[in-house]
C-alpha cells in the first residue's frame, strides 16, 4: 500500500444510476481529486495501489462479493484505517438486512450519508475523512521515526555492550595474572624462609660430619662407620640442593650476570644433552649465527636449559625429537605474568614432540611442587625455579604446547648493552691458605652451632678465632681488640643485620676485610657486594677457605664493601 500524499485520492463505486458522477463533480469544486470505480475488484486495485477514502454506495454491500474487500481492511498496518463513506438510501433498509450490517461493521472506520445529499455535507463528510486520514500518515511517519531511533539506540547499545564486555575480559585477565604473582610471591616468601633455616641447619651438619670424617680417618677406623657418614654427607649435600632450588624458584638465590652468547653456550651444551636424553631421542639444534650478547648467570642457565631437556625427555616416547634454539627477539606486551616486558631478548627454546599438557596441567606448570609424575620422578620445582631464574635475570618464559603433539618452552634472557664484554670462561683462583694461618677472624653470628662449626673451620685452617653472638658484641670486640685481620659477619641476624654491622665497622676501620656469610641474603642489600666477599650456607668443598683467603688478601681499597642503605 503507497498511498498518494502529494495529491489526495477520493474512490467511488457507485455502480448504478448518477450518483458516481455527481458525487465527483460536486467534490472537484471542493478541489478533492476523485476517480470512479466500476465494480468491487476495481475498487480494491485501486484502493490497494493508494486511497485516502472511498465512497460506496449501500446497493454494492448487498449485491457484491465483500470478501476481498473485507480482508484488505483487516489485512491495513496497524497505523491505517481508511475511511470509508456508505451512501444509504433514503429511508435506510440496510438494518434489514444481517449480512449487510456484518459487512459494514468489518470495513470499521465508516460514515452514513443518506441520498439525497446537500453537496456541502458530502464535501464536509469528505473533507473529515481526509483530514483523519492525514493524521494516519502522520502517526505512520512519527512511528518510522521512532523505530528507526530504536534501532539506531539498540546500535549503540549494542556496541557498548562489546566494549563492556571486552573490557570485562580484560579485567578478569589482568586480576588473575595478579592473583598468580601474588601467590607466587607468598610462596616464595615461605620458600626462602624455610631454605634460610635449612641452610643453617645444613651448615652444621655438614660442618660436623667434615670433622667426625676426618678423626675417623685419623684413627683409622673401621670402613663400615665411613660407609655411614659418607651416606649422611649425601643426604645433606642433596638438602642443599634441594634449598638451592627452592632459593631460585623464590628469586632470592644469588645471580652472577655476565654477557653472554647464548649460541656458544648452548652448542657447548650438546654432549650433556646428549647423554641426558639418550639414545632412543633426536636432538636438533637451531641456533642462530649472530646472537645479541645475552645478561645472564652461565651457570643457572645451563641449568634451566638441562631441566627443561629433562622435561622434554619424561614427556616423550622412544623415537621423539627434542629441538633447541636461539634467536633474538623483540617482544611487545606481554600476554600473562610468566613473560617478559616488552623489549629486546636473546631467546632460547626448548621444544619436544612429546604428549602437551592439557589445560588444567598448563595452568599450574609453575606452582612450587606441582608434578604429574609419580613419587620419587619428580619434585615439581623444574618449571618454577626456570621461570624463577628468568624473572630475576629481567627476563621471562613462554610455554605452548598442545595435547599429542609436543610442548615448546622458551627463556627469554635480557639484551646486555653492545659494549658488553662477552665472557668466555670464568677461572676459580686456586692457592694456597698460607694466609689465613695465625690470622685473628672475628667471627659474628647469632646462631651459636653455626657460629660453633663456622669457628672450628677457622681454627682448623689455623686462624685465631674471636666469636661474637651479635653485631653489638662484635663492636665492643672491635673497641678492645686492636689486632682483628678480617671479620665474617653472617648477614641475617636479628636486631642489627649483617650490613648494618659492617657499615658501623667501616666508619670505625676503613680498612677491615669483611666476608658476609648468608643461608639467603637481602638481595637489594646486598646488591653492589663483590662476590668474593659473600658466602653462601652451607660452605662447600674449598670456597669457604677460598673465600676467607681472598677476604684477607685483599687490600684496603679493594675491600671497600660498597653497601646500599636500607630506606
Ligand atoms: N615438556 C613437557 N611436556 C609435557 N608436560 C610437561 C613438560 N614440562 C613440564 N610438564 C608438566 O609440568 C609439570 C611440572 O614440571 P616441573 O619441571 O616443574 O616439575 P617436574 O618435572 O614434575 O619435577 P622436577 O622438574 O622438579 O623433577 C610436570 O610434572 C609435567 O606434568
Ligand atoms: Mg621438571
Amino acid at each position: 500500500m503507497s498511498p498518494a500524499t502529494d495529491s489526495e485520492r477520493v474512490l467511488v463505486l457507485a455502480p448504478r444510476g448518477r450518483d458516481a458522477f455527481v458525487a465527483k463533480s460536486i467534490l472537484r469544486e471542493a478541489a478533492v481529486r476523485v476517480e470512479i470505480t466500476v465494480d468491487l475488484p476495481e475498487l480494491v486495485q485501486e484502493i490497494d495501489r493508494g486511497a485516502d477514502a472511498a465512497i460506496i454506495t449501500e446497493e454494492t454491500i448487498h449485491t457484491a462479493d465483500m470478501r476481498e474487500l473485507v480482508a484488505w481492511v483487516s489485512a491495513q498496518p496497524p497505523w491505517s484505517d481508511l475511511p470509508f463513506i456508505l451512501l444509504t438510501a433514503h429511508g435506510g433498509g440496510l438494518e434489514r438486512n444481517p449480512a449487510a450490517v456484518r459487512h459494514t461493521m468489518a470495513l470499521g472506520n465508516v460514515t452514513f450519508l443518506e441520498r439525497p445529499f446537500h453537496p456541502t455535507t458530502l464535501i464536509s463528510v469528505v473533507q473529515t475523512a481526509l483530514r483523519g486520514r492525514r493524521r494516519q500518515y502522520e502517526c505512520r511517519h512519527l512511528n518510522e521515526q521512532l523505530e528507526s531511533l530504536v534501532q539506531e539506540r539498540t546500535g549503540e547499545l549494542a556496541a557498548a555492550n562489546r566494549q563492556l564486555l571486552a573490557q570485562i575480559e580484560e579485567r578478569e585477565r589482568v586480576e588473575s595474572t595478579l592473583r598468580q604473582l601474588q601467590r607466587l610471591e607468598a610462596v616464595g616468601q615461605l620458600t626462602s624462609g624455610v631454605a634460610h633455616d635449612f641452610n643453617n641447619l645444613l651448615t652444621v651438619v655438614l660442618g660436623n660430619i667434615h670433622f667426625i670424617e676426618k678423626r675417623l680417618g685419623a684413627v683409622d677406623a673401621d670402613g663400615a662407620m665411613a660407609q655411614r657418614l659418607s651416606y649422611m654427607r649425601t643426604a645433606a649435600e642433596r638438602g642443599a640442593k634441594l634449598t638451592d632450588q627452592l632459593l631460585t624458584f623464590s628469586r632470592r638465590q644469588r645471580l652472577d650476570p655476565v654477557a653472554l652468547d647464548l649460541t656458544q653456550t648452548i652448542a657447548g651444551m650438546h654432549n650433556l644433552l646428549q647423554s641426558t636424553m639418550g639414545g632412543s631421542i633426536r636432538i636438533e639444534t637451531k641456533l642462530a649465527s649472530s646472537v645479541w650478547p645475552a645478561l645472564v648467570d652461565p651457570t643457572q642457565l645451563e641449568l634451566a636449559v638441562l631441566n627443561l631437556a629433562i622435561n622434554a625427555r619424561d614427556a616423550m616416547e622412544v623415537g621423539g625429537s627434542l629441538s633447541v634454539r636461539t634467536e633474538n627477539v623483540r617482544l611487545g606486551p606481554p600476554l600473562n605474568a610468566e613473560e617478559p616486558p616488552a623489549g629486546d631478548y636473546v631467546m632460547v627454546c626448548v621444544a619436544d614432540t612429546g604428549a602437551g599438557m592439557p589445560p588444567d596441567v598448563r595452568a599450574k606448570v609453575f606452582e612450587p611442587f606441582f608434578t604429574t609424575k609419580e613419587v620419587g620422578k619428580g619434585s615439581g620445582l623444574g618449571l618454577s625455579q626456570v621461570l624463577g631464574f628468568a624473572k630475576q635475570s629481567g627476563g621471562g618464559v613462554r610455554i605452548e604446547t598442545r595435547v599429542g603433539e609436543g610442548t615448546s618452552v622458551c627463556i627469554y634472557l635480557p639484551r646486555a648493552a653492545d659494549e658488553a664484554k662477552v665472557l668466555a670462561s670464568r677461572t676459580p683462583a686456586i692457592a694456597s691458605n698460607e694466609a689465613i694461618r695465625n690470622a685473628v677472624i672475628l667471627l659474628v653470628d647469632d646462631d651459636s652451632a653455626v657460629r660453633e662449626i663456622t669457628g672450628s673451620m677457622l681454627r682448623e685452617l689455623g686462624a685465631i678465632v674471636i666469636e661474637a653472638g651479635s653485631g653489638g658484641a662484635a663492636l665492643d670486640i672491635l673497641d678492645r681488640e686492636t689486632r682483628i685481620d678480617a671479620m665474617i659477619i653472617d648477614f641475617a641476624m636479628p636486631g642489627m643485620n649483617g650490613a648494618e654491622v659492617a657499615h658501623r665497622v667501616q666508619s670505625i676501620r676503613p680498612a677491615m676485610p669483611i666476608l658476609f656469610v648468608t643461608g639467603f641474603a637481602d638481595r637489594a642489600a646486598l646488591e653492589g657486594v663483590s662476590e668474593t666477599s659473600i658466602i653462601g650456607k652451607p660452605f662447600v668443598d674449598d670456597e669457604f677457605a677460598t673465600k676467607v683467603r681472598l677476604a684477607l688478601e685483599s687490600n684496603a681499597s679493594r675491600n671497600v664493601v660498597r653497601l646500599r642503605r636500607r630506606n
